[in-house]
């Protein structure tokens, strides 16, 4: 079997103090059979004589065998074994690999999306392997059966994340998230939190969410919300993070955006992403580039080309003539599928930078193929990967943008001074920190359809919640997205 890299095969290993906890829930007489489906080198399986551990990394095989030498292990692809192996577990543990799915592909993929639809979840192949490898294992408990891992945070928000947890929730009759918010893996970017499913061949209305600060290896009992689940499904869009926050501010989020008199920011305007150029550094100019190869101005817009590049608030005409003046890449090279090429224009394309542009994926799939398509002039530019909040600014100089921020179009003129009013203020804060999601070091992202939910309360609902509360409810999320409160 291949060596694959650390981050491909998603092998980081759990700290002790967290396997053995696992373990000893998980384990409830010394007769149970413990699977763990990635055992790596084998410390879940070596806690419990009567273990059976899957792995695919041939070194880590070897010495999971010596560190187990009382278990079962298998040098294994975990699908493919667990579509064709009949043995049945008492109990589960461990911590499934977290491979993205960019990189969770081929045979592998496919076998676990099938085996997976198989057992009734269907995942989507933007799913990472988590997902499926904690349904695959599920499916091999006994009835009565328990299973106890390491998750990714994004159990709380994904939605490749729903499908395992409907899963769970219809074959066991209890299923409890704990939030962690200190990092069990302080080298990941990635958070980890913890699942527990215990009672399998049963079902259950509700999930049991618990938030803790740090890991605690006494499993004392700690403070647990019931979330039923119609309403992480209705009111949440399937995701736990929403109960990361007090009752109380759920709650009145919750009626504000339900309000008659509330708007989604999709209601009243359509966000997408800008251009996608195929290559910046050929299709944008600076004006002395533009000047030295005589490109008409007629073909040239100024461009917004990444975040970092937006002023606050508003960019002017005075903000583009300064980037001007300092002499920016900031136009676009934009030609009409069907304009007369100027001579110019045509030695330009016709450059070895203009041919090695042309053979590249983009270029390649459009006609032709030096017609950046989607360059529209949006009423505002949205921030999408943000720091501190996502910046919304007004897009007073008609230029256009790169997919490295959104843009946003208004349906109605009216609707441009609620969303510039709106804003700033803590409702919508919360509003971007809930319906976005972290996205590690301290950033939170805002996807298109993310930023389509944000709610703009109807003015009078707003002051459910006070100010205060709702400045607090958003520094709870920035502190679980480990953003630096300054
Ligand atoms: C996060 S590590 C966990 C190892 C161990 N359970 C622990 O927590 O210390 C995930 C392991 O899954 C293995 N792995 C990844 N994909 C696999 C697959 N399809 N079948 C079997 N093992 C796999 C990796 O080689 C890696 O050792």
């Amino acid at each position: 079997m291949t060596r694959l890299s650390q981050k491909q095969a998603g092998a980081y290993y759990t700290p002790n103090r967290v396997v053995s906890n696992l373990v000893r829930w998980a384990v409830r007489d010394e007769s149970d059979r413990l699977l763990d489906p990635s055992c790596g080198d084998g410390r879940f399986i070596a806690s419990h004589p009567n273990s059976v551990g899957v792995e695919q990394d041939t070194e880590a095989v070897a010495v999971a065998k010596e560190r187990a030498p009382g278990g079962t292990v298998h040098e294994a692809e975990f699908f493919a074994w667990a579509a064709r192996t009949h043995e049945r577990f008492e109990c589960a543990a461990g911590n499934p690999p977290f491979i993205r799915y960019q990189t969770f592909k081929g045979d592998v993929r496919r076998r676990a999306l099938e085996l997976c639809a198989s057992l009734g979840a269907k995942f989507s192949g933007l799913t990472a392997s988590w997902a499926p490898f904690l349904v695959a294992t599920a499916s091999l408990l006994k009835p009565g059966g328990r299973m106890a891992f390491v998750v990714p945070a994004s159990i709380g928000h994904a939605p490749y994340a729903a499908p395992l947890l409907d899963y769970l929730v219809e074959h066991f009759d209890d299923v409890r998230i704990t939030a962690i918010r200190r990092k069990l893996f302080p080298e990941l970017s990635e958070d980890c939190w913890l699942l527990h499913a215990d009672g399998f061949g049963s079902s259950t209305t509700e999930l049991c969410f618990s938030v803790l600060d740090h890991f605690k290896p006494s499993a004392a009992p700690c403070e647990t919300t019931l979330v039923p689940v119609h309403e992480w499904r209705g009111s949440w869009s399937r995701r736990l993070r929403p109960y990361l926050l007090p009752a109380k501010v759920r709650e009145a989020y919750r009626a504000a955006a339900s309000d008659a008199g509330s708007l989604r920011f999709g209601d009243i305007a359509s966000i997408g992403i800008g251009y996608v150029s195929g290559a910046n550094d050929f299709f944008h100019f600076r004006p002395s580039e533009a000047e030295t190869w005589s490109i008409p101005s007629r073909l040239l817009h100024p461009t917004v080309r990444n975040s970092r590049v937006l002023p606050d608030g508003d960019l002017t005409v005075q903000t583009v003539d300064g980037w001007r003046r300092c002499d920016e890449p900031m136009m676009l090279l934009r030609i009409p599928k069907d304009a007369d090429l100027p001579r110019n224009v045509l030695r330009y394309l016709d450059t070895d930078r203009g041919r090695q542009v042309r053979g590249g994926y983009k270029c390649r799939m459009r006609t032709p193929w030096y017609s950046v398509p989607d360059v529209q002039v949006p009423d505002f530019f949205l921030t999408y990967m943000s720091g501190r909040a996502p910046s919304l600014v007004r897009n007073s100089a008609a230029a256009t943008c790169t997919n490295a921020v959104h843009s946003v179009r208004v349906r109605a003129r009216k609707s441009a001074r609620r969303i510039i009013e709106g804003w700033d203020t803590p409702f919508v804060r919360l509003s971007c920190e809930l319906e976005g999601h972290p996205l590690g070091g301290g950033m939170l992202k805002l996807e298109p359809r993310e930023a389509t939910k944000i709610v703009f309360p109807a003015p009078a609902l707003a002051s459910e919640l006070s100010a205060a509360e709702t400045k607090e409810a958003v520094s709870t999320m920035r502190k679980w997205r480990h953003y630096a409160v300054q």
